[in-house]
């Protein structure tokens, strides 16, 4: 199991892009069983969760084949030497249709397929995903919105088994609006399956995060007719059939939001590309609330440039679609508000605020974790309170081994600015909690060791490489590595 050592004290400064999102990708993916035909994603991050989702999709009789680089090309190579994050994706076997228990357990975004599935092949059995550390994450929405549109739904030894009636699923109006607001991978998996039922579907109360505009994006180059994404209704006319697209994946806002509190928590200077910055209003307002500063970047972006596409036979007699999938420095495109380029800079001392955490565009819990780091240090005491995963606290216990001064009422956590922080070996207990102490480790004083960070690989690629970029001090060390550490003295 990897641990991190991190050595903290040292600014961020440099330059970085951000990367496809992780939770757009998981439900295009899963939207890839609605046709028979290829269909390619560009910006995939090379994750645990995606290549999950990879396996997941095999199992459901969908080849997934990275596309070669020129690179390798050029080196006579048929299958590419690395993740180049574009993937072909085509259901070539439809009778498969079983999501099972030991892939689901791994990853709750697992459930993605059974819209697409239900829809596309009529019949999907999914293991019932169980709990997880950030809560409950219950799935009754998901059915019940499919079950407005006709599907039969049973359990059965901890499957979910979900059938089309005779003639397909059918058009409905369907509320998706639950005890915590909307539901993401719910609006996801009522939204494709409504995409092949016949006539007209509303949905109401539909989640408006901009994972869900991607998808609908990508439906839609498909061939559907889905009209309101990004709003609480969404409308879908159900088509016959939908065919191949080449769609890129939209930039990873959370991973956005952490890197400028890295940034912020540092008091450090970086610049990001591929800043999804018109999907981060709520965290870009709170932030500069709390004294971080955003300053729009003219000139080169660093960009993934897909080059000269060219086709090539490769050994079983196919053609092979070849790409360059290089970081490259291009012309920054201010037209795409989507795709900036932004500076963040801070303030040498943060300023308390209150966040409640909310629905989109309201502050994302995906950054509610990484905040109450940041927060820790401000001057005064700041309030977050969790209203989408009321439980989503298990980074308070370690964050106070640190020195934070945190007190949790419910599903409020009142952060009491201290004037440092302390290394501490530290245990990740999920995704954001674990990016948490890792901005928390970079700002303490001395050593901090995070363990379990297997967690962070499910949605941050490669992370300690990127902030080592910037100038921290980080490694990943194995168990044995970690026997022989010698941790750093605190500085003074
Ligand atoms: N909920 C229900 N019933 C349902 C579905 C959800 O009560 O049928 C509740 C949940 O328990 C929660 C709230 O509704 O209280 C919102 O959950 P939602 O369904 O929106 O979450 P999700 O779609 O399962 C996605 C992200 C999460 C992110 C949430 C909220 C993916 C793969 N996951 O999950 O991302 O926290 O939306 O924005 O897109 C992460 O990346 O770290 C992560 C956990």
């Amino acid at each position: 199991m990897d641990t991190f050592v991190i050595n903290g004290g040292r600014r961020l400064f440099g330059r970085v892009r951000v990367n496809g999102s992780k939770n757009a990708a998981l439900p295009l993916m899963a939207a890839t069983l609605l046709t028979d035909q290829p269909t390619i994603l560009r910006d995939v991050p090379n994750l645990a969760d995606i290549n999950n989702m990879r396996r997941l999709l095999t199992e459901l009789g969908v080849q997934n084949l990275d596309t070669p680089t020129t690179a390798d090309a050029i080196a006579g190579e048929t299958t590419p030497s690395q993740h180049t994050g574009v993937i072909t994706f085509q259901a070539v076997d439809e009778s498969l249709s079983h999501a099972k228990y030991d892939i689901v357990r791994t990853m709750r975004a697992s459930i993605s397929t059974l819209g697409p599935m239900l829809a596309r092949r009529g019949y999907a059995r999914i293991s019932l995903p169980g709990g997880c550390a950030i809560g409950e994450r219950p799935v009754d929405l998901h059915l019940r919105g499919l079950a407005a549109l006709g599907a039969a739904i049973t359990l059965d030894g901890g499957d979910i088994i979900a059938r089309s009636p005779a003639g397909g699923l059918k058009g409905a109006t369907v509320f998706l609006g639950g005890t915590f607001g909307s539901t993401v991978l719910g609006t996801a998996n009522v939204l494709c399956a409504a995409t092949l039922a016949k006539g007209t579907t509303v949905i109401e109360s539909a989640a408006c995060e901009p994972e869900i505009i991607d998808l609908a994006t990508m439906l839609n180059a498909m061939g559907a007719k889905v009209h309101g994404a990004g709003s609480p209704r969404i409308t879908i006319e159900g088509v016959s059939e939908l065919g191949s697209v080449d769609h890129t994946v939209m930039a990873d806002r959370i991973e956005a939001g952490t890197f400028m509190m890295a940034a912020a928590i540092t008091n450090g200077d970086i610049t990001l590309d591929n800043c999804p910055m018109d999907a981060l209003m709520a965290a870009t307002y709170f932030l500069e609330a709390a004294g971080v500063r955003f300053q729009p970047v003219n000139g080169l972006a660093m960009s993934v440039v897909p080059g000269t596409s060219a086709s090539r036979a490769a050994s079983n007699g196919q053609r092979t679609p070849t790409l360059t999938a290089t970081t490259r420095l291009t012309e920054a495109k201010p037209d795409n508000p989507l795709r900036k380029t932004i500076r963040v800079t801070s303030e040498r001392l943060l300023k308390p605020i209150e966040v409640t955490t909310q629905p989109h565009p309201g502050f994302p819990t995906d950054l509610q974790a990484q905040l109450m780091a940041l927060l820790c240090l401000a001057d005064g005491n700041s309030i977050i309170t969790e209203r989408i995963f009321p439980d989503r606290f298990l980074h308070v216990a370690e964050l106070s081994r640190m020195g934070a001064k945190l007190t949790r009422l419910g599903p409020t956590v009142i952060v009491q600015g201290v004037r440092r922080l302390v290394g501490a070996p530290v245990m990740a207990s999920d995704l954001r909690a674990s990016a948490s102490l890792i901005l928390a480790g970079m700002a303490a004083e001395g050593t901090t060791i995070v363990n379990r960070i297997y967690h962070l690989d499910r949605g941050y690629e490669r992370l300690e490489d990127r902030l080592r970029s910037l100038g921290a001090s980080i490694q990943r060390v194995d168990e044995k590595e970690l026997a022989a550490c010698e941790p750093a003295p605190a500085a003074v």
